[in-house]
C-alpha cells in the first residue's frame, strides 16, 4: 500500500525508537521529566517565546492556545476551512463555550483585508465580541498553502491595533519554514500563542507543543490537567519529537518535491484536477470534477493507493517520510487515470 491519506500515518524510524528507549524520564505532572522539559525549552526558544507545553495532540494545543485568548461567549475568527473549525470536533465550543466566525478564502490563503471586514472587537452588548483571530500555516484543507509573510504581519498588526489575540495553528509550520526559508522565530513572534505538531511531517508517533508567555503556559498547564491531559513519563514521546527536530526538518523538502511529482502525474491524465504549479508543500488537493471522491478513493485503494475523500468532489493526498518520490509518481499516475476514466 502507498498510504497518502495523511502525513500522520508514518512509523517511527529505528533511530527514533532508539532515542525513545534511551530517554531519561520523570513525572511530568510534577514538571520533573527532563526530556519533556528539554523539548518545551527548545521549541519555545525556536519560536521566540518564553515557555512551552508538551501535549498529546495538535487539537489540544489549539484548544488551550485559543482559550488563553478567548473567554466563554466570545468568538475566534478563522478561515472556513480551518482545522480548528472543521476537524476539532467542536471542542472549542463544547469544552470552553467559545463561538467561531469564519471568512472564506481561496485555498486557505489569508487575506487580512477580508478578516478586517468581519471582526467585531468589544462589540457587546449587542454583538459577540471577537477576542482573537486564528491562522493556519501551512493550511491543510487548502492544500498545504503557505501564508504570505506580509499577510501574517498585517494580521498580527490588525490584532494589536484592536487589542485582540492572535493564535497560530502551526501543525505544519515546519513545512512553511523549509519551503520559504523564513525563520521559525520570525513566524512565532507574530503570534500570542502558537501550536506546532511533531506527529505530521516530522514523523513522531505523538505530540505537539504550545508556546506563549510563561504566565500563559502556567495557566495552560492547569487547563491541560483539567482536560485529563496531565501525563507522567512522557519523555519517551518527547524524545521522539527531539529526534525529529534534529533529523527530520530539512528533509521535508523531499516531501514537497514528491507532492509536486504526484500532482504532475495526476495532471498528466487530467489537467483540470490540479495545477502542479500551485503545490507549495506536502499536501495535494484534487478536484475530481463530477466523479464522486469516495468512489475514486475506493478504486485507488483496491489498486494499492490510499488517499482521503475530504468532500464530495475533493481528494487529498499528503506526502511524508514513508513514501518515496517513485511511489508518489506511480500513485499520481494511477489516481490521474481513475479520474480521467
Ligand atoms: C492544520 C492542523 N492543525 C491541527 C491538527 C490537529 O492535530 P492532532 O491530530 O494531533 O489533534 C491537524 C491534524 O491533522 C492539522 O492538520
Amino acid at each position: 500500500m502507498i498510504d497518502l491519506r495523511s502525513d500522520t500515518v508514518t512509523q517511527p524510524t529505528q533511530q527514533m525508537r532508539k532515542a525513545m528507549l534511551a530517554a531519561p524520564v520523570g513525572d511530568d505532572v510534577y514538571a520533573e521529566d527532563p526530556t519533556v522539559n528539554e523539548l518545551e525549552r527548545r521549541v519555545a526558544q525556536l519560536l521566540g517565546h518564553e515557555a512551552g507545553l508538551f501535549c498529546v495532540s495538535g487539537s489540544m494545543c489549539n484548544m488551550l492556545g485559543v482559550r488563553l485568548l478567548v473567554e466563554p461567549g466570545q468568538e475566534v475568527v478563522c478561515d472556513v476551512q480551518a482545522h480548528i473549525a472543521r476537524a476539532e470536533m467542536g471542542g472549542h465550543a463544547a469544552a470552553y463555550g467559545l463561538t467561531m466566525r469564519t471568512f472564506s478564502s481561496t485555498r486557505g490563503r489569508l487575506q487580512t483585508a477580508e478578516v478586517a471586514k468581519i471582526i467585531s472587537p468589544s462589540a457587546g452588548p449587542y454583538l459577540v465580541s471577537t477576542a482573537a483571530i486564528a491562522v493556519e500555516n501551512t493550511h491543510n484543507f487548502g492544500g498545504g498553502t503557505i501564508q504570505p509573510f506580509d499577510e501574517l504581519t498585517a494580521v498580527a498588526e490588525l490584532c494589536r491595533e484592536h487589542g485582540i489575540g492572535c493564535h497560530l495553528d502551526g501543525a505544519r509550520l515546519w513545512n512553511a519554514h523549509v519551503a520559504t526559508g523564513v525563520a521559525l522565530e520570525a513566524y512565532g513572534r507574530l503570534f500570542d500563542t502558537v501550536s506546532v505538531c511533531f506527529s505530521k511531517g516530522l514523523g513522531a508517533p505523538v505530540g505537539s507543543v504550545l508556546v506563549s508567555t510563561a504566565e500563559n503556559i502556567a495557566e495552560a498547564r492547569v487547563m491541560r490537567k483539567r482536560l485529563g491531559g496531565g501525563w507522567r513519563q512522557a519523555g519517551v514521546l518527547a524524545a521522539a519529537c527531539l529526534y525529529a527536530l534534529d533529523h527530520h526538518v530539512q528533509r521535508l523538502a523531499d516531501d514537497h518535491a514528491a507532492a509536486h511529482t504526484f500532482a504532475e502525474a495526476v495532471a498528466g491524465s487530467l489537467p483540470t484536477a490540479v495545477n502542479p504549479d500551485t503545490i507549495e508543500t506536502n499536501v495535494v488537493v484534487l478536484d475530481t470534477g463530477t466523479a464522486p471522491a469516495p468512489t475514486i478513493a475506493a478504486s485507488a485503494a483496491e489498486r494499492g493507493v490510499l488517499v482521503s475523500a475530504l468532500g464530495p468532489f475533493m481528494i487529498r493526498a499528503v506526502t511524508h517520510l514513508d513514501v518515496s518520490a517513485d511511489d508518489c509518481e506511480w500513485a499520481g499516475q494511477l489516481v490521474g487515470k481513475l479520474l480521467a476514466e
